[in-house]
């Protein structure tokens, strides 16, 4: 983990409602990860002293930025122009692992943050999984293109998680981002597709407010089974089993 000035690549906004920020990450060391983030600070530090968790949609030395627009510091962000610089603290977290010999990979993204969603799905294609993508709304299709083709890519009916039940039965495992009260209903829908819940079938994307993202302060603390987790510097990916 390293503080450093990252410089932009290119950066635009998306039809999804998105902004994605291609930047130069080499100078943070270690190439990123799906499921790792960084803690941003936004060019006005006086007005906005606080830095901000962006996830990558995108690994690597060369990584993606992916930034759902709506806060005044995420359209900031959209503005940032080619070889400007973006302040960076990271790779946070910890980052998704692939289970072994695991060939179908479902991938829920049915809340924001969508980008460790479409991290995984990447590397995972390019690993040689099968993946497929079940998106929580359906303006976020344009999503689709930023992975390879062979990604199958659905959006799903969030009342009717019944759906879901045939993607559960045929995958070997599963990374999701969904809201916290739809957790025990994710595990409910596991148990019902596949008999039962076992550790490290499902990953849960754990939402939590980040203030230091590096395991300091406390901020993001959430109660888990057993005891509270601390999530940006355990997580933000967790095992399903430990949360319900
Ligand atoms: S945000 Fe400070 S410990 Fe997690």
């Amino acid at each position: 983990m390293r503080q450093e000035e990252c410089r932009i690549l290119a950066c635009g906004v998306l039809a999804s409602g998105h902004c994605l920020i291609e930047v130069d990450a080499t100078p943070l060391g270690q190439p990123a990860r799906a499921g790792q983030f960084v803690m941003v600070r936004t060019a006005d530090g006086l007005l906005d002293p606080l830095r901000h968790p962006v996830f990558f949609s995108r690994g690597g030395h060369h990584a993606q930025l992916l930034v759902p627009l709506g806060e005044p510091w995420q359209t900031g962000l959209s503005m940032l122009a080619p070889e400007e610089t973006l302040n960076a603290l990271g790779p946070l977290g910890q980052p998704w692992e692939p289970r072994p010999g695991a060939s179908h990979l479902l991938v829920l993204a049915l809340s924001e943050p969508v980008a460790p969603a479409l991290a995984a799905a990447h590397w995972a294609q390019r690993q040689g999984t099968m993946v497929s993508l079940v998106l929580g709304h359906k303006r976020w299709l344009p999503l689709a293109e930023l992975l390879p083709a062979a990604v199958e890519c659905t959006v799903a009916d969030q009342n009717d998680w019944s759906a879901l039940l045939e993607p559960l039965r045929w995958a070997d495992q599963v990374l999701a981002v969904l809201e916290q009260p739809a957790i025990p209903r994710l595990a409910d829908t596991v148990t019902t597709a596949r008999l039962r819940l076992v550790p490290g079938f499902a990953d849960v994307l754990l939402k939590a407010d980040f203030l230091c993202g590096a395991g300091i302060c406390g901020a993001c603390e959430v109660e888990g089974v057993r005891h509270r987790h601390r999530v940006c510097s355990e997580g933000p990916l967790f095992d399903l089993v430990r949360l319900t």
